[in-house]
């Protein structure tokens, strides 16, 4: 067998991100491969070079955004060194960034700043570069998830404890991206299709923003437990027939436009599909608000649940006091991150469950626009990546991938 030549992680992300689908048992050795990736020697006396997309004061993130670099000493004691593999910029970032998102992130001057400064990110997934002597459980090449939001982690290196991780127990078979995006968007899928009511086999749930991340989980999840889907998207200049194709193919059962939402008639498709109306429409989730909820709420049957988890059209959600009366549709709202705080293990489980399914290829990754971060990026290209979340229509989640840190 020739020798395998270690490759940027930037190229190995390149090839692995494109489905899971490819993720044979040929690509297990995988991880192995990146944590030999060629990279810039750590500085005189095992100092780390690191760098962090920072913020002093809340605002756009074009203005407010900088790039921070400051270096970070031997990991001793009970710290560790983690190295950052994939960050995404989800839309709750871009919030939290602006100061309109609960859970506020950790302004600290630690970094080596006169006045304290935040790091931006939520998510991520970043390998043990090295650990102290005091440390259990976790080994240089390991991978960990961040266990709550506020870390910070748009950064190349970051120096903390065990307290603040958790452990990917098996990464075999899964590229950065996959265990990067997995603990927000399709643990909020899950559980909303979970715990809410329950939705027997054959029976329907209808969702907005369906081409989301959370959206497109949710299709993937409820096929495979047998839960049939109305899919909602926004009508787009180009390329409406194409997402459609998409999503079914993901296993969406309907693809609707939110313009076909509103017409007259609409509901008259639905008894077609549901048998008359003899199939349920358990369940709704929404994550625009405005009018469209309206439509989607009354399609739901008596008892129904409608969960809101977000509100990307900033719209308020109006309810029909009819609905409340006389159909008893009970309106709810979830927010992951308060539930992964109350129900650590039940997180775990649940992030294991969806890594499981991807490494059998039953679960397929959200189309992601790829963000190479290596050390000699230049900022603007870093900050731009995370404005450009703020427009719609994108063909993918913006991700960065580190490279040559
Ligand atoms: N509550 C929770 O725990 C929780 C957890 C995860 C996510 N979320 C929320 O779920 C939503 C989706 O997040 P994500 O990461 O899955 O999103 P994403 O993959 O980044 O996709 C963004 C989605 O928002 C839609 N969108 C963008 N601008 C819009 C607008 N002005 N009006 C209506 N739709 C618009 C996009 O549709 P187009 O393609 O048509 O632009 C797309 O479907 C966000 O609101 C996020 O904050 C909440």
């Amino acid at each position: 067998m020739p020798p395998r030549i270690p490759q940027p992680i930037s190229r190995l992300s390149n090839t692995l991100s494109t489905s899971t689908v490819s993720l044979s048992s040929n690509f297990v050795a995988i991880p192995a491969a990146f944590s030999k990736v060629s990279r810039r020697s750590i500085s005189a006396y095992g100092y780390e070079q690191a760098k962090a997309l920072t913020f002093s004061k809340h605002g756009e993130p074009a203005e407010v955004l900088g790039l921070h670099g400051h270096s970070i000493s031997p990991a001793h004691g009970n710290s560790l060194t983690l190295r950052f593999l994939a960050s995404p910029i989800n839309p709750a970032d871009i919030n939290q960034i602006q100061g309109v998102y609960p859970t506020k992130p950790t302004f600290t001057t630690s970094l080596g700043t006169p006045e304290p400064i935040a790091v931006g990110g939520n998510e991520g997934v970043a390998e043990v570069q090295t650990r102290g002597k005091d440390v259990r459980g976790l080994e240089k090449g390991d991978w960990v998830l961040m266990r709550a939001p506020g870390f910070g982690t748009w950064r190349t290196h970051a120096q903390t404890d065990t307290s603040n991780l958790l452990k990917v127990e098996d990464k075999s078979g899964l590229t950065p991206i996959q265990v990067g995006t997995v603990s927000v968007n399709p643990c909020t899928a899950y559980r909303m299709l979970k715990d809410f009511v329950n939705v027997r086999e054959g029976e329907w749930f209808i969702q907005n923003g369906a081409n989301s991340g959370v959206g497109r989980a949710a299709i993937q999840l409820g096929k495979l437990w047998g839960y049939k889907s109305i899919n909602i998207v926004r009508d787009r200049p180009e390329g409406t027939e194409i997402l459609r194709r998409e999503l079914e193919d993901l296993g969406a059962n309907v693809v609707v436009t939110d313009t076909e939402l509103q017409e007259k008639g609409f509901g008259d498709k639905v008894k077609e599909w549901t048998n008359g109306g003899r199939e349920k429409v358990r369940l709704g989730l929404n994550c625009v608000g405005g009018k469209i909820v309206n439509a989607m709420a009354k399609i739901l049957s008596p008892q129904a649940h409608l969960v809101t988890y977000g509100a990307m059209s900033k719209q308020p959600v109006q309810l029909p006091t009819g609905l409340l009366i006389f159909k008893n549709i009970t309106f709810d709202g979830f927010w992951v991150s308060k539930w992964s705080e109350q129900n650590p293990d039940e997180k775990k489980r649940t992030v294991d469950h969806v890594l499981n399914l991807t490494r059998q290829g039953k679960f397929k990754d959200v189309p992601v626009e790829e963000v190479l971060w290596d050390y000699n990026t230049k900022q603007d290209s870093l900050i731009s990546a995370v404005q450009g979340t703020l427009e719609g229509f994108r063909k993918g989640k913006n991700v960065f991938v580190f490279g040559d840190t």
